[in-house]
């Protein structure tokens, strides 16, 4: 065990590291809509590493049972009420590459898709919420730290504090951790009343309310012990009402017990040294299969250009939150700058239209690919030269890390994670690994542009050195495994 953890545990009057159950809607790589899944994959292997055992609990998806059946174990099952309904849940145990995933089944909830949106999706999670709270004195680990994500998981903590307060596991210490406050899981007070038996007491500003609604993430923000972001930045941006959501007051009131942690990749699985998704492997020393990694994505997209012609992409979901509405308004424009842009995601239909329609106003120069595809997003990071994501706000990100480690440089605005993980380019002291703008305006986001691919065609050395500096850097996630650590510790 590390020493810094020996003398933290000492202070506290512990003899061993804290057992952490992590609970989440979603978990890579067996279930992902988003960065989400990453981290919640990643976190516990890293936190291994240190000599903690965390354990992840996640919904028995549709998507997971299809690939994963033969490999889970059935550990038990009981029944919960969810209003006038009792319904069964199952407890799986899957072990994948070290790491113990429970799985909760029930084929009426997660029987489709990961999140079915409105009332449904609610519905989903308020199950889930009981049914890891039920299952967790069954489960032959016994957490020290519950650790929950984002608004599906979020009134674990309410509900262990209010009804499971005569349990044992009632008196465990939960940390909530905010990877996006712009979904927070508003219903009515009757649907938190029916399905999770909440007292009226609790619909009011200080508790669950907000805007007439109560929603699952306040709960979450009034009742955890302990809540953290997903980077520092996001961590200040979130106690100002722009970026706040409605939750800035209680986030401020409880500022001092909140805290941000930038998050990290899986070195393993994004190298572009080994990475079996990519055509050729480089690295930092050995650029030139990058180039080739350009070429055949280039030619595999329908992309007919000068393999010199610069190659702008984006791998994302496609909502407000990315910046759609900066790329829709000037991407004819951008395209003057004679270059070729891929874009591979899903999302709101208005951008997926934008998209197509871009792609035929330009053919044979941008090319949009509407799905989600792993092997893609990895041929992208490697053959891309750049990559844009002009955020509106932005917890995190890991796209742009990612990037980086395939020596793409990114295009980003100075929000969030984004603004934590980039260092801009610096004509004078040639310093950076990307490209930034500080404001939501389309035509600075445009400038930035240009200027990536003015130094790109024009400063081959200096494209080349930036390339190395943004490899080098270290994204890895043992840092906020460390960093978790000590939150974990600090809360026993
Ligand atoms: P967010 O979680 O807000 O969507 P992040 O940057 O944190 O954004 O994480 C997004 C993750 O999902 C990255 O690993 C990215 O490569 C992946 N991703 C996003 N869209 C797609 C897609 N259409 N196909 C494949 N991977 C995708
Ligand atoms: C959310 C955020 C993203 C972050 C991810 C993982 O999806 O939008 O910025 O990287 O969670 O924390």
């Amino acid at each position: 065990m590390k020493r810094e953890f020996q003398q933290l545990l000492l202070d506290k009057g512990w003899d061993r590291l804290p057992r952490v159950l992590i609970a989440s809607a979603e978990c890579a790589p067996i279930s992902k809509t988003g960065g989400l899944a990453d981290v919640v994959g990643t976190l516990p292997k890293s936190l291994a590493d240190l000599g903690i055992d965390a354990r992840v609990i996640t919904p028995y998806h549709r998507c997971v049972k299809d690939k994963y059946h033969d490999q889970v174990e059935h550990m038990f099952s009981f029944s919960v009420d969810q209003g006038w309904r009792s319904q069964y849940v199952g407890i799986e145990r899957l072990v994948l590459d070290g790491l113990t995933i429970y799985l909760v089944d029930n084929e009426y909830y997660f029987g489709d898709k990961i999140y079915r949106g409105g009332i449904p999706e609610g519905e989903q999670y308020a199950f889930f919420t009981r049914a890891v709270l039920d299952a967790i004195p069954n489960l032959g680990f016994f957490p020290d730290v519950l650790h929950c994500n984002d608004w599906h998981t979020a009134m674990l903590p309410m509900l262990l504090r209010t009804q499971y307060g005569y349990f044992e596991h009632g008196r465990m210490k939960t940390l909530l951790t905010i990877h996006n406050i712009a979904y927070q899981g508003k219903f009515g007070f009757e649907f938190f009343r029916d399905l999770l038996r909440v007292e009226d007491r609790y619909f009011t500003p200080e508790f669950m309310e907000i805007n007439g609604c109560a929603a699952f993430l306040k709960a979450g923000c009034v009742f955890a012990d302990r809540l953290n972001t997903v980077s520092p930045s996001y961590a200040n941006e979130i106690c100002d009402p722009f970026y706040g959501e409605g939750l800035e007051g209680i986030l401020s009131a409880r500022r001092h017990q909140l805290s941000g942690i930038l998050n990290g990749i899986d070195k393993k699985v994004f190298n572009p040294h080994s990475d079996p998704l990519i055509p050729k492997r480089f690295d930092k020393g050995h650029l030139r299969g990058k180039q080739a990694c350009k070429e055949s994505l280039m030619f595999d997209m329908g992309l007919q250009a000068d393999p010199g012609t610069p190659l702008i992409a984006m791998v994302t979901r496609m909502t407000k939150q990315k910046g759609f509405d900066l790329v829709e308004r000037v991407l004819d424009e951008m395209m003057g700058f004679d270059i070729c842009f891929l874009l591979l995601g899903s999302g709101d239909k208005t951008y997926e239209k934008f998209m197509r329609d871009a792609e035929n106003r330009h053919r044979g120069r941008i090319c949009s690919y509407i799905g989600y595809n792993e092997e893609l997003s990895h041929r992208i990071y490697a053959g891309a030269d750049m990559l844009l994501m002009p955020s509106l706000f932005e917890p995190c990100g890991l796209s742009q890390m990612i990037a980086m480690r395939y020596g793409t440089l990114p295009i980003v605005r100075e929000t969030g994670g984004l603004k934590d993980s980039v260092i801009p380019y610096n004509q004078y002291t040639g310093e950076g690994t990307g490209f930034s703008f500080a404001n939501y305006n389309a035509h600075e986001m445009k400038r930035a542009v240009e200027c990536a691919v003015g130094l790109y065609r024009d400063y081959h050395d200096i494209w080349e050195g930036l390339m190395r500096n943004a490899m080098g850097m270290d994204f890895g996630f043992e840092r906020s495994a460390e960093e978790y650590a000590r939150l974990y510790i600090d809360l026993l």
